[in-house]
């Protein structure tokens, strides 16, 4: 059977991104009882793949949940915390202080370790930071989507291990799976939070999670049962191993349209027609060219100048500073026009000083498509047409 999708503007923004047209055909899968013989496979190996994709072990579990990236936040302070544990969260924008308001609409105590936008807190200030007190957990935001900082998870990892060991390490990973480098046991990450929209590629609406064994344990020994029903791992955990060992558990309806479409997506991204090693490196390649035509065209990037020379810019992103003077209802419609959606600002300090461009999953893997140079050419002609002279 053919598929063809509906005429629409590329979307190239940093999440929801554009859907493949098997993982689209995918979604749109005939009813299917959430017990069906059928169905129980078919999210067991999603839950599979989602280690896969993380280079988790055994040992870890995935989680499969109705939600957005958001939810994980819920889900992480309702289940691994208490209310007034003390948390060290490193900020690098929007999305890391979103993550701390979360913790603490839940009792959880936040202190951060601040950078200015653009820039992300030190090793050494990440060590000095844990010396001063204990912390039950660290919060670390991989990409953080409102400046496209990409922090170094491996040498976090690294700083907590050897200066406070039993600290957990909890990583939202919504702007990185699949676009950036991720290993979650090598870098010792206990919590890993993302969801369907971003490098995995599919529609919104899936909360995905990777647990460790010491998630696990900080969880069933707690003092109190979590403060929710929905989102309680009482409820979920078993339901992901049942589905995982091949049979079918009920605690609130799965997504099933969604999860077809996540097992496509991420049997594309394990099994190819490139591996997960060849998207990374496409996906670099994509943002080296957009972060070059940017530098070229005397525009600035969001992410500050040191850490741009030192793989501490996104992958599958680029936040960039409009032009003296210019602001986003002079550029984004121009774009539109020429049929490319970006995104705007976000970060408080400065949201309507830049816009963001997403370049990752089947656009930067599927160069028939030339989505990256669609989005160059949009940005180049709608400057021009704004009176932008590089
Ligand atoms: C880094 C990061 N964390 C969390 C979120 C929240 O995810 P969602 O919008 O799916 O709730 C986003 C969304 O863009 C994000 O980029």
């Amino acid at each position: 059977m053919t598929f063809q999708q509906a005429p629409h503007k590329l979307l190239m923004i940093p999440g929801p991104i554009e859907v493949a047209d098997d993982v689209l055909y995918a979604n749109a899968h005939p009813a299917m009882a959430h017990v069906a013989p059928q169905f129980v496979p078919v999210f067991g190996e999603v839950l599979t793949n989602l280690r896969k994709v993380v280079n988790a072990s055994k040992d870890a579990q995935p989680l499969a949940i109705a939600g957005s990236g958001t939810m994980g936040w819920d889900m992480t302070a309702l289940n691994v915390l208490q209310p007034g544990e003390e948390v060290l969260v490193l900020q690098t924008g929007y999305f890391s202080d979103g993550f701390a308001d979360a913790l603490n609409a839940y009792g959880v105590k936040t202190t951060k370790v601040e950078a200015p936008v653009g820039k992300r807190p030190t090793i050494d200030e990440i060590k000095s930071a844990l010396k001063q007190k204990k912390y039950r957990a660290v919060t670390i935001t991989h990409v953080d989507t409102s400046t496209g900082v990409l922090s170094d998870v491996k040498a976090i990892g690294e700083a907590v291990r050897e200066v406070s060991p039993e600290t957990l390490v909890l990583l939202d990973a919504v702007c990185s799976v699949a676009s950036e480098q991720l290993r979650f046991d090598e870098w010792g990450v206990d919590v890993l939070l993302t969801a369907s929209q971003k490098g995995l590629g599919c529609p919104p609406g899936m909360s995905l999670m990777v647990v460790s064994p010491r998630a696990i344990k900080a969880f069933e020994s707690r003092s109190a049962p979590p403060a929710t029903y929905y989102l309680s791992w009482k409820h979920w955990i078993p339901v992901m191993k049942a589905y995982e060992s091949g049979s079918p558990a009920y605690f609130g309806t799965p997504p099933t349209n969604l999860i077809y479409a996540l097992n496509q997506s991420l049997k594309t991204i394990l099994e190819g027609p490139v591996s997960l090693e060849q998207r990374l490196q496409k996906t670099k390649e994509a943002s080296d060219k957009v972060k070059k035509f940017v530098n070229d065209l005397g525009l600035k990037q969001l992410v500050a100048e040191d850490l741009q020379q030192s793989n501490g810019a996104a992958n599958g992103m680029t936040a960039v500073r409009f032009p003296p003077g210019m602001k986003a209802p002079d550029l984004l419609p121009k774009v539109a026009a020429r049929g490319v959606v970006f995104g705007g600002g976000i970060h408080k300090e400065c949201k309507d000083e830049y816009f963001r461009i997403g370049h990752m999953g089947v656009s930067v893997v599927d160069s028939s498509r030339n989505d990256i140079d669609k989005l160059l050419s949009a940005l180049k002609e709608a400057l021009a047409e704004a009176g932008y002279k590089p």
